[in-house]
């Protein structure tokens, strides 16, 4: 196996770190999950949400004993964590990160970075003026297929890189549109809260900056319905749709159960129903789009993301003078064609990719750890995550203009 791909099992953390999480949603059970297993890497020690009982639910559920807040700021100053991670939707992560930043905290911020430049722009002030580490969680630079492509890219063994076609099939569309990501105002847009992920894995494969984005997107699929209802429950068609949603029934494993209760507390705590239909939900994105960039170094990339997939996985193929090579991340698996003899090199990467994102998450909470101990430079910060905002929000603008938007 290549050097690029640490060992998950490498447990030279020095010390455990105190932690505080903001948000108590879907991508917290990442990180729960992650110290509920390494209690000697860090204790989880403060969440805040504004619907505090989702906080308890989850709490609960990974018999962890931490403090509940409704109120960020309170949380800080009560539990003076070492670190906080920031899972709420995308267009509140500037909020806690400059709060934190400014208390010499250290951040470890989901991605997107924010969803408008201006915001990034705040983070980035903050982040220059404390001592404090603001970490960007691109979590997908951590997984073993994305860093060996990277790694086999940089070695030079494709020659020179002409072209990088990049996809995500996502299975999600299947719940997306019943969730906040479906607004621009809450994730920016598919090309944003989704794509930035992608736009950050080109940005760094291509090792340049990007010079133009064009891009086209539709909503093919999930358009309003005038035969179906607004939610589920009270819906005349749920028999025959494939999509609906049952919040009555108790669900399959005791995980779901626990996912469909946090759903409903924030349904009776004001927030939207659990069972919104896909079709008939107010939404301002689509559900299948294309991007082409131009990279400075000559270097062309496309981007496929596409929401109505019947599996997940994100693939990639890059062609160089050399050779070319082809990575699933689902299948974990790459191969490298060299172009002169034919010669085939196979990466069979499967018993790496257990775990969330094809075995990103552990690893990048794992260097999250690492960079805050060691007071490094984060593989991701904030360069790299306003970068990606920007290529994303370029995406959107030549989306709505129809037109290439340069950088
Ligand atoms: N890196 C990845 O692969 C990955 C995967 C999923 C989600 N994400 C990111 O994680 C973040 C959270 O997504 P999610 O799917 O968990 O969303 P979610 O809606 O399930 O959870 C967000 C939580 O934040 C709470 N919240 C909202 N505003 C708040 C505020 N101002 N202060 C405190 N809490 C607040 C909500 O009540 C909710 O419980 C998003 O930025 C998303 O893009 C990243």
């Amino acid at each position: 196996m290549m050097s690029v791909v640490k060992n998950i099992k490498d447990n030279s953390i020095r010390s455990k770190m105190k932690i505080a999480i903001v948000g108590a949603g879907g991508r917290t059970t990442t990180f729960l999950n992650y110290f509920s297993q390494h209690p000697s890497e860090g204790e989880v020690v403060g969440i805040s949400d504004v619907i505090p009982e989702k906080a308890e639910l989850l709490l609960k559920y990974y018999k962890i004993n931490a403090q509940v807040f409704k109120d960020t700021e309170k949380m800080l100053d009560t539990v003076k964590p070492d670190a906080v991670i920031i899972c709420t939707p995308d267009f509140a992560h500037v909020e806690p990160s400059v709060l934190a930043l400014k208390q010499k905290i250290h951040v470890l911020c989901e991605k997107p970075m924010s969803t408008t430049l201006e915001d990034c722009d705040k983070i980035i002030e903050a982040a220059k003026k404390s001592s404090a580490i603001f970490y960007l969680g691109f979590n997908l630079r951590h997984g073993p297929v994305h860093a060996t492509v990277h790694e086999v890219i940089t070695s030079g063994r494709l020659g020179k890189i002409t072209t990088i076609e990049a996809n995500e099939y996502y299975y999600g569309g299947k719940t997306y549109f019943r969730r906040w990501n479906r607004f621009q105002k809450f994730g920016g847009g598919l090309w944003i809260t989704k794509a930035c992920h992608d736009f950050d894995l080109l940005n760094w494969m291509a090792g340049a900056d990007p010079a133009s984005v064009y891009a086209t997107a539709s909503l093919s699929h999930y358009k309003a319905n005038p035969q179906g209802a607004e939610q589920c429950r009270h819906c005349q068609i749920q028999h025959e749709c494939p999509d609906f949603f049952d919040v009555f029934t108790t669900q399959p494993s005791e995980w779901e159960q626990v996912w469909k209760e946090i759903r409903m507390t924030t349904e009776k705590n004001g927030g939207e129903p659990a069972d919104l239909c896909l079709f008939n939900a107010k939404k301002d994105t689509f559900d299948n789009g294309i991007a082409v960039v131009n990279y400075k170094n000559d270097i062309r990339a496309t981007y496929t993301v596409n929401v109505l997939a019947s599996r997940s996985s994100r693939q990639m193929r890059v062609i160089g003078t050399d050779g070319m090579l082809e990575a699933d991340m689902e299948h974990g698996s790459i191969e490298v064609i060299e172009r002169h003899s034919g010669r085939k090199h196979t990466y069979d990467l499967r018993e790496m990719i257990a775990g969330g994102h094809g075995g990103a998450d552990d690893r990048m909470i794992k260097d999250f750890l690492h960079t805050c101990h060691l007071g490094k430079k984060p593989k991701c910060g904030w360069s790299e995550g306003r970068l990606a905002v920007e290529v994303a929000l370029a995406a959107r603008e030549s989306c709505q203009r129809g037109s290439v938007v340069k950088l």
